[in-house]
C-alpha cells in the first residue's frame, strides 16, 4: 500500500458515479479520524493540505503521519496540496512527497491563470503528480485572499482552459463558497454549468470546493457549550449526492471537520469543567470526526465498498 496519485480513483469514481471525499488534515487527530473511516467504510480516501496547515504543522510531520497511516490502516491514500498559490508552492509539496497539488489561479485574468497553470502542470507531470486547477471563483475566503462574490465557471472557457493547461481535474465554481455561511437564504447551486462541462468533457473528473454540509447539530452543540456561531448554512446533502452521481469526483470539506472537533471539545469541557487531559478532548474529536467521515461516505460521496 502507498501514496498514490488521484488518476484511478477519480477514473474508477467517474465509471461508478460516485466521488472521493477529500479532507483536509491538520493534525494527528484528524488525519487518524479520517483515514479510519475510510477504512470501516472500505472507501478511497484524498488527505489534503491547505497552506495554512502547511505552516501550523509541517509538511515532513504531516507526510510522514500520512505515510504512518497508510501502514497502520493498509489503505491507498492520495496526498493533496489544497490551494497552491504558486508554482513554487506547488514544487515545495511535489519535493516533500505529494501525490497531487492544486494550483489555484482563479484570482488571475484568464489568460494569466491559463499561463501558470501550463507551467505546474509541465514540471507536476514530470515528477508524476497529478494537478487541480480552478477556474471561477468561490464565495467567501479562499486562504488569504476574501473574494466577496462568486463568479460562476464559464463552461465554454472551463474546456478550452482544460484542452490548452493538460490538467488532470478542475475546480469550478457554481455556488458553494468556503466556510460555515455559504448561503443567505436558499441553497442553490447551478447545476446547468456543471452539466455543460460533464457533456463536453466526457470522463474528465470535476471538483467541488466548499461543499461542508455544516450540519446544526454542531452548531446547536456549540452554541449549547458557550460557542457563538450564527447564520451558518451549508449544501444540503441531496445537493452533493447529486454532484457526486454526476462529473464531480472530488468533494472538499474541511468546515464540518472543524465544526464537529469544536463542538465535541466544547462537551468535553462544558460536562466536566475539572477536566485537562487533551487525550479526552482531543480523543473525542477523534471520534465524532470519524462518525462524521463515515456518515459522508455513506449518504454524501457514494464511496463505500469501492476500494
Ligand atoms: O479552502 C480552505 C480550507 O478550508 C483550508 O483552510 O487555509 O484555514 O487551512 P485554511
Ligand atoms: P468547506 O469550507 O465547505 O469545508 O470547503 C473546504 C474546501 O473547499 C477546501 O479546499
Ligand atoms: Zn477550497
Amino acid at each position: 500500500m502507498a501514496l498514490v496519485t488521484t488518476k484511478e480513483m477519480f477514473k474508477k469514481a467517474y465509471e461508478g458515479h460516485y466521488a472521493i471525499g477529500a479532507f483536509n488534515i491538520n493534525n494527528m487527530e484528524i488525519i487518524q479520524a479520517v483515514v479510519n473511516g475510510a477504512k470501516a467504510q472500505k472507501s478511497p480516501v484524498i488527505l489534503q493540505v491547505s497552506s495554512g496547515a502547511m505552516k501550523y504543522a509541517g509538511a515532513t510531520y504531516l507526510r510522514k503521519m500520512v505515510e504512518a497511516a497508510i501502514e497502520d490502516t493498509g489503505i491507498d491514500i492520495a496526498l493533496h496540496l489544497d490551494h497552491g498559490a504558486s508554482l513554487d508552492a506547488c514544487k515545495e509539496a511535489i519535493n516533500a512527497g505529494f501525490t497531487s497539488v492544486m494550483f489555484d489561479g482563479s484570482h488571475y485574468d484568464y489568460e494569466e491563470n491559463v499561463r501558470l497553470t501550463k507551467e505546474v502542470v509541465e514540471y507536476a507531470h514530470s515528477k508524476g503528480v497529478v494537478v487541480e486547477a480552478e477556474l471561477g471563483q468561490l464565495a467567501g475566503i479562499e486562504d488569504d485572499v476574501n473574494v466577496e462574490h462568486s463568479t460562476y465557471t464559464e463552461p465554454k472557457q472551463a474546456i478550452d482552459f482544460v484542452q490548452r493547461t493538460g490538467c488532470d481535474s478542475l475546480a469550478i465554481a457554481i455556488g458553494t463558497s468556503h466556510g460555515a455561511f455559504k448561503f443567505t437564504g436558499e441553497a442553490k447551486l447551478e447545476f446547468g454549468i456543471l452539466e455543460e462541462i460533464q457533456n463536453a468533457l466526457p470522463g474528465f473528473p470535476i471538483v467541488l470546493h466548499g461543499a461542508s454540509a455544516v450540519d446544526p447539530r454542531y452548531i446547536a452543540m456549540c452554541n449549547e457549550y458557550g460557542g457563538q456561531i450564527s447564520g451558518a448554512k451549508g449544501v444540503p446533502a441531496d445537493m452533493l449526492r447529486k454532484a457526486s452521481s454526476m462529473a464531480v469526483c472530488k468533494i472538499n470539506m474541511d468546515t464540518d471537520i472543524r465544526l464537529a472537533m469544536t463542538a465535541n471539545v466544547r462537551k468535553v469541557f462544558g460536562d466536566n469543567p475539572k477536566e485537562f487531559d487533551p487525550r479526552k478532548y482531543l480523543g473525542a474529536a477523534r471520534t465524532s470526526i470519524q462518525a462524521l467521515v463515515e456518515d459522508k461516505i455513506k449518504d454524501v460521496l457514494g464511496s463505500t465498498n469501492s476500494l
